[in-house]
């Protein structure tokens, strides 16, 4: 061996990376690291094996070439290499893969070509992060760990909803997060397409849905205290997409194996509809507008409300089945999804209850409340959804009053309607609010930008989710979902904050299994995960490095009571108005807070670096917390 070449393999033996660095979200069902890594070089070859395999060797050839600037080649045969096996390994079923990195090669095996691109997710997560560029990076190696993994998913449902009704997002921006959530693994994408504040599908057949309802009047600041439409203001903050836009989205979506679930939430949430045609509620309001995030409820804290504008259609007009015959008609004609979700939801029955043709309806049909008043209208939308080969799936209150045949429920007041429909043997797809509702405040309101919210989901609690109940049959539990609501999403990069690293959390939950859960190990894992976001300049929050501050009255004494979330952190605070740091006090038993118009100052440190943001918290606080 010439000095040259010896030199080069000592700077490869350096640079190998350690089989410790091998960080995959969600994490795998069997990796063994093996001695080693894989090279690439711009030389290598990425081998299809068959035709069908060619579109994922093309993505993974497609997606190496931008940030290494190799130009790859996609041929038969190649030093990666992907096989869809001649028989199929029934460990793996339908998306599961088998992927071995050694010195010579890559190969990844699997029954379907969902399989192999699951196999290239994973094959990215072992590059250096680099990887995740979308622009050309000067590195002189880049290689993978050798390794043996054997993978396959727990769940065949694993979702992320994302509501574009509170606030639009443009159709590159769908298909950013669409690329994002396909990363790890996950299956469905849950479209929120309709809801009071806009209507955002185009239906051809009916015009104004989108010429009214996905305009509203333009507004800043927060939402739920901003103003109500003033009469005659211009709607000028408008969005939707055109069934094209939809169309070219699914087919993203396809090439990534996410299929697209759309929702139209109907008979509740429908004031943009409503807005543009009020012969379809009760009180034909002509001066109903979509909402721009003014409040137009009272909710009683215990799930019950009142809506003070009509925003639910008219169960006893049979105009509103023919409309909706007409929006499922093409929402079924769009969408390959088995299902379409009609929504269902926090539906206010107030203004049927005072209707005279609801009370005779109720009359005729025998139906004594308002909740089986609504099971009738979901009865109804469910015939239709079936007249066009359509399964319809809701939130868990079409379980009220009386669950439609064949329904599917997705379970968000806790896991009871889930476990309440799959008894009947309905299937289920869970989404609990108070695990996995993504939009949820998920650190300090004092330093997240969400200040106000009904719940909190620390990352922490929602990787204690577990979908699968006790005592109930498995097969009717599809998998879960976290769900992005965006009512404090105004803008995209907002979205993904809210959203990682507790998409990436729950895509362990739907995907890895159950034993292999571990909370210190997956935030080993999503800390590498940051890397790679910062390199794909996908936001995500670090609010799990902040501190948790708690306070107590004990025999008279306000008592600040500080934890954190991840193990290991240093939590160093003031109490004199000054910041703090590693050379300030350093948190070790709970502080007495003195009398007076102190502050107390919290910040996270590791490794003598700070990495929670500072909480100030004045002592009034802290006795509001205390209570
Ligand atoms: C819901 O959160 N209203 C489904």
């Amino acid at each position: 061996m010439r000095s040259s070449s010896l030199l080069f393999a000592l700077f490869l033996v350096i640079h190998a990376p350690a089989a410790q660095n091998i960080a995959v979200i969600p994490q795998p069902v069997s990796l063994q690291p093996l001695k080693g890594s894989f090279r690439l070089t711009a030389q290598t070859v990425i081998g299809y094996g068959q035709t069908a395999a060619k579109p994922v060797a093309d993505m993974l050839a497609a997606q190496l070439s931008t940030p290494t600037g190799y130009r790859l080649k996609v041929q038969r045969q190649g030093q990666i290499q992907f096989r869809l096996n001649a028989k199929p390994n029934a460990t793996l079923g339908r998306e599961g893969y088998t992927l071995e990195a050694t010195a010579q090669g890559v190969r990844i095996a699997a029954n379907e070509p969902a399989g192999l691109f699951y196999g290239v997710q994973t094959l990215l997560q072992l590059f250096p992060p680099e990887i995740e560029s979308p622009t050309r990076v000067r590195k002189s190696v880049w290689s993978v760990p050798a390794v043996r993994i054997t993978d396959y998913p727990r769940f065949g449902w694993r979702g992320v909803m994302l509501d574009v009704s509170r606030h639009f997002f443009t159709k590159e921006e769908v298909k950013r997060y669409i690329d994002r959530i396909a990363r790890y693994k996950y299956n469905v994408f849950h479209w929120h397409l309709t809801d009071d504040q806009g209507w955002r599908i185009e239906i051809k057949s009916l015009p104004k849905l989108t010429e009214v309802g996905a305009c509203r009047v333009k507004r800043y600041g927060k939402w739920g205290l901003l103003d109500a439409p003033k009469p005659g203001e211009p709607a000028t903050d408008c969005g939707f997409y055109t069934q094209d836009d939809i169309r070219e989205i699914i087919a993203y979506a396809a090439g990534r194996h996410i299929s697209v679930l759309p929702e139209i939430d109907v008979p509740g949430h429908s004031m943009a509809a409503i807005a543009a045609y009020p012969e379809l509620c009760c009180t034909k309001d002509t001066s109903i507008r979509v909402n721009p995030g003014s409040t137009f409820a009272e909710w009683y804290g215990d799930g019950t409300f009142k809506m003070l504008i009509d925003n639910s259609l008219n169960p006893s007009d049979e105009q509103v089945y023919s409309f909706l015959d007409k929006v499922f008609t093409e929402v079924a004609e769009l969408f390959p999804h088995p299902y379409i979700h009609v929504g269902g939801d926090e539906c206010y029955t107030g203004y049927w209850e005072k209707d005279p043709n609801c009370q005779a309806l109720m009359q005729r049909e025998g139906i004594k409340t308002g909740h089986e008043l609504q099971s009738y209208f979901m009865k109804r939308v469910e015939k239709i959804l079936r007249a066009k080969g359509k399964k319809m799936i809701g939130w868990d209150e079409i379980l009220e009053g009386g669950l439609a045949p064949g329904a599917a429920v997705m379970s968000w007041q806790g896991l009871k309607g889930g476990i309440e429909a799959a008894r009947l043997g309905h299937e289920v797809v869970m989404s609990p609010n108070d695990y996995v509702y993504i939009d949820l405040l998920q650190g300090d309101p004092l330093v997240e930008p969400d200040q106000t919210s009904y719940k909190r989901v620390r990352l922490s609690k929602l990787y204690e989710f577990d979908p699968m109940p006790e005592g109930i049959d498995p097969k009717y539990i599809l998998g879960g979902q976290a769900n992005l609501w965006t009512e404090k999403a105004p803008t995209y990069r907002m979205a993904e904050y809210l959203s990682f690293p507790r998409a990436w959390a729950a895509a362990d939950i739907y995907w890895s299994p159950k034993e292999s859960k571990n909370w210190d190990a997956f935030i080993r894992r999503m800390e590498r995960h940051f890397e790679r976001a910062d390199f794909a300049g996908c936001n995500y929050a670090r609010s799990a490095y902040d501190a948790i501050v708690t306070a107590s009255i004990t025999d008279g004494k306000l008592m600040a009571h500080i934890n954190t979330e991840i193990a290991g952190l240093d939590i160093f605070y003031t109490l004199d108005e000054t910041l703090p740091d590693a050379f300030t006090p350093r948190y070790t038993q709970p502080i007495e807070i003195p009398e007076g118009p102190v502050t107390l100052k919290v910040i996270t440190y590791r490794g003598g670096k700070p990495v929670g943001r500072m909480i100030p918290l004045s002592r009034e606080e802290l006795v509001k917390r205390a209570k």
